[in-house]
Order: structure tokens, then C-alpha cells, then sequence
């Protein structure tokens, strides 16, 4: 006999199912035993005598029973197949299960996080991490779908890669043919999405995997996807327009309500006047379960920071604004760009700009920055060149990935809505990494480790 969902129970009463599942509850009245199975769709109630008593919480089995409706005294209501139960014909252990290290019925929030990552795949049993590991997955579908409707063709780039430049460090991977020299994860595709442009591919997207060194927070990891985008032949306001349609249609069919429509637009010397910030939440009533989205434009094309006399806002392929272009050599710091970001409730979601396309232009870019004639033909000689070779106009933007699904749970951090994040010390969930490797492994490479730092 074939396998039958839990949720599809409902559907058999009278008839003989064969079910597989974990026990969820057990409650033994001596005579009768009930058991909860559960599945990845549901938890049903299994009905029997003592041979149901020997079974322990978590254990794997199968079980095969007939579907009888409940006297409507016993309905559950908060179960969708309350109404019914199995009473069990034959039930045998797959795979029995020690105590688990807790419980696993509840939200999870109370216990400590380090526990929760070390027996991660006991915690994503809880119903709250599967309904937010089914909303990631929906979320990633409705993306792919609503993208391949304008026309977006999903492009993968190498994880094995040179330096970009977004503002954090670099996670360096040796190499083993090449003794002395270094991959670098990307931080981003940046580089590789405008090179698809100048391929004439003009809608690119991907679900992209970064890697960035930085501070963890609440919204930060390691390594998160992106919904990364590249348009060609296009302005700022083509990209804002088919950015927002899709971000709109995504939230909407997941069932978000969306605060304001079409997303307000605040320049950046707004928000910063208004909010004295450029994330902000405009919404009046935090709790409300909506979702502010906002775009802030006009951002300057530089900023200075603690280490640094002048830096990029965004990053150094983003376009001055035309009117400004004057203003490159005298004032650089007064310049505009068309960088663009997505706020939502107080958080950054997105970023982007129209990018670069003169050579002659990003290679001031890149000496106003401070680098060398020799440095900007090391690291980026092949951008330039290829913007020799006739490149389109073009422009795009990341959506934070994690960072809209959290939205879309309603979660507070984006630990909740990946599968295997790492802790706030950075550690791996379950493999616990970083950790040493063989020696022969570090000779192979041709690296000596001179030292841990303090
Ligand atoms: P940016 O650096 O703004 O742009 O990144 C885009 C979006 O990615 C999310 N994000 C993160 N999410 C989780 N953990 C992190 N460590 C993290 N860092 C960033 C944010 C952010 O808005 N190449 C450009 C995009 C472009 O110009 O097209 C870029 O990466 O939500």
C-alpha cells in the first residue's frame, strides 16, 4: 500500500492507510494508548492497545491502520485532522530515539541559542522552523517565478573568485595549484553581473550565495543570499519600477499586507533630516503586521568614515550623478550617485545602483579612491578592458534574501529562517567550523600557521 501524508487522512475515513512519522505525544490510559504521529504535514492521533505503550517520543515508525472519525466529543480543533484518528492495525519501529536534549514542541525561543545550533536538526523539527523553512522555499519559488515572467535569465557565477570590493573582508581560500596565492569568496557577484551585461545577456538574476567577514548581528551572517539583478539598457527609474512590481507580487502572494503603495521615494538628504538615518520605518504602529517598504534615492557618491578620508557609499562602480560629474575633482564628498536602497521597517533589504560604464570615468573613481595606476589595473584591468569592447547602459540591485524572509515570518533575526546558520561567535551549526586541519593538508598548500591571534 502506498504512503499516505498525515494531512490527507482527512480524506480516507473508512479506509486503510500506511503512515510514517515521528511520535509527537503519547498518553497511556493502560487499556487504550494514543499516540501523535507526526509528519512533515501534520500531527494525527493513532488509536490502540498496550503494544502502543512500548513506544518512546521521536521514535521513527510505520504504521498501518484504518481512519475512523471521532465521536464529536473528542474533535480537536486546534489539530487539522482533529476530527479524525487512525486505529492502529499494525505499527513497528523504523528507529528508536533517545531523550531528546529539549523540547522541541514549542517556539524554542527560551532555550539557549548554542544548544539550539548544536542539535540543529532536532530543532528544526519544531513546527515554528518548518513553517519558516516552507515560507523560505515558497519565497524562493515566487522569486524565480515572478523574475522568468520580466524576462530575468537565472545565471550562476563562480564561488572561486578575485577580490570585490563591498565594504567587508574577504574570506580567502588557498590555492593548491598555485602555492602563495588565494581565491577570494564573493562578497558579491558584482563584477560578474555587469560582465554579463557587456555579454548582451540584459536581464540577469540569481539566487546568490556572499560571503562576507564582518560583525554578526541579528541580520548578519557570514555567507546569505541575495536576490542579485542586473538590467540593461536601462535608467534608475526602470529598475526601481520592475524591482518593486516584483517585490510587491512576491510579498502579496505569501499574504503580506505591503503599508503604502507605490513605495514612498526619500532622498537621502530626507531620510536623513526626517529619521537621521537612511533606514527607517514608517510605519506608526510597530506591531502592525505590514510591511513598510521604502526607496531612498539621491544618495552621495562617497562618504567619509572613521579609517578612511573617502570612501564609497555603496561601491566603486556606482554611477555620479550626470549633474555632478562636475564636482568629481573639486568636491568630490558633494557628488550624488544613482545608488538606490530598499528599507523595510527599519531594516536595508536592498541595494543598488546604475553603474559605470565610461572607463575613462570609473578610472577616476578608482584614483579618487586612492588607488594606484598599477592597483586598478591588477584588480580591475578586466572590467575596463571589457568596457572597451561596447557594453550597455546598465544598472541593478541585491535584495537581501534572509533579510525579506525574516519580513516575511515575522522574525527577528535571519537565524530563524536559515536552515544552518552560524552562532554569534561564528561557528558553524552541528560541524562546529572553523577548526584545524591536518598538517599535511596545510604542507599541500604550501601555508605555515605562524600564530593565533589574541
Ligand atoms: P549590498 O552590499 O547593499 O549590495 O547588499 C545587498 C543586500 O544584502 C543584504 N546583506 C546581508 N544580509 C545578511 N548578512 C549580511 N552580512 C549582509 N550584507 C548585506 C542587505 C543588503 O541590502 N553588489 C551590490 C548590489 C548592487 O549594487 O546591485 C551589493 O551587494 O539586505
Amino acid at each position: 500500500m502506498k504512503r499516505t501524508w498525515v494531512k490527507d487522512v482527512v480524506e480516507k475515513v473508512g479506509k486503510k492507510v500506511v503512515l510514517f512519522g515521528w511520535i509527537n505525544s503519547k498518553r497511556d490510559h493502560g487499556e487504550v494508548v494514543f499516540l501523535d504521529l507526526r509528519d512533515r504535514s501534520g500531527v494525527v492521533q493513532l488509536v490502540g492497545g498496550k503494544e502502543l505503550a512500548e513506544f518512546s517520543l521521536e521514535d521513527v515508525v510505520a504504521v498501518e491502520g484504518k481512519v475512523t472519525t471521532r465521536d464529536p466529543r473528542f474533535f480537536n480543533p486546534r489539530l487539522a485532522t482533529g476530527k479524525v484518528e487512525v486505529q492502529v492495525e499494525k505499527i513497528t519501529l523504523i528507529s528508536s530515539a533517545k531523550t531528546l536534549p529539549f523540547d522541541i514542541y514549542g517556539s524554542g525561543k527560551e532555550i539557549n541559542e548554542e544548544v539550539r545550533l548544536k542539535y540543529r536538526y532536532l530543532d528544526l523539527r519544531r513546527p515554528r522552523l518548518q513553517r519558516n523553512l516552507y515560507l523560505r522555499h515558497q519565497a524562493l519559488q515566487l522569486f524565480r517565478r515572478f523574475l522568468t515572467e520580466e524576462g530575468f535569465w537565472e545565471i550562476e557565477t563562480p564561488n572561486l573568485s578575485k577580490s570585490t570590493p563591498e565594504g567587508a573582508r574577504d574570506f580567502l581560500v588557498p590555492s593548491r595549484l598555485h602555492p602563495g596565492k588565494f581565491y577570494a569568496l564573493p562578497q558579491s557577484p558584482q563584477q560578474y553581473k555587469q560582465l554579463l551585461m557587456v555579454a548582451g545577456i540584459e536581464r540577469y538574476f540569481q539566487i546568490a550565495t556572499c560571503f562576507r567577514d564582518e560583525d554578526l548581528r541579528a541580520d548578519r551572517q557570514f555567507e546569505f543570499k541575495q536576490v542579485d539583478i542586473e538590467m540593461s539598457f536601462v535608467e534608475r527609474d526602470d529598475v526601481l519600477e520592475v524591482v518593486e512590481k516584483i517585490v510587491t507580487q512576491v510579498a502579496e502572494a505569501l499574504g503580506k499586507k505591503i503599508y503604502q503603495k507605490p513605495f514612498p521615494r526619500l532622498t537621502y538628504q530626507e531620510a536623513m533630516k526626517k529619521f537621521h538615518q537612511d533606514k527607517f520605518d514608517l510605519r506608526e504602529n510597530k506591531k502592525e503586521d505590514v510591511l513598510a517598504f521604502a526607496w531612498v534615492i539621491d544618495f552621495p557618491l562617497f562618504e567619509k568614515t572613521e579609517t578612511r578620508e573617502i570612501n564609497p557609499m555603496h561601491h566603486p562602480f556606482t554611477a555620479p550623478h550626470p549633474e555632478d560629474i562636475k564636482l568629481l575633482d573639486k568636491d568630490p564628498l558633494a557628488v550624488r550617485s544613482w545608488q538606490y536602497d530598499l528599507v523595510c521597517n527599519g531594516e536595508e533589504v536592498g541595494g543598488g545602483s546604475i553603474r559605470i560604464t565610461d572607463p575613462k570615468i570609473q578610472e577616476k573613481i578608482f584614483r579618487i579612491l586612492g588607488h594606484s595606476p598599477q592597483e586598478i589595473k591588477e584588480k580591475f584591468g578586466h572590467l575596463l578592458e571589457a568596457f572597451e569592447y561596447g557594453v550597455p547602459p546598465h544598472g541593478g540591485i541585491a535584495l537581501g534574501f534572509d533579510r525579506l524572509v525574516s519580513f516575511f515570518a515575522g522574525e527577528e533575526s535571519i537565524r530563524e529562517v536559515i536552515a544552518f546558520p552560524v552562532n554569534a561567535s561564528g561557528r558553524t551549526a552541528v560541524m562546529d567550523a572553523p577548526s584545524e586541519v591536518a598538517p599535511s593538508q596545510l604542507e599541500e598548500l604550501g601555508i605555515r600557521v605562524v600564530g593565533k591571534k589574541k
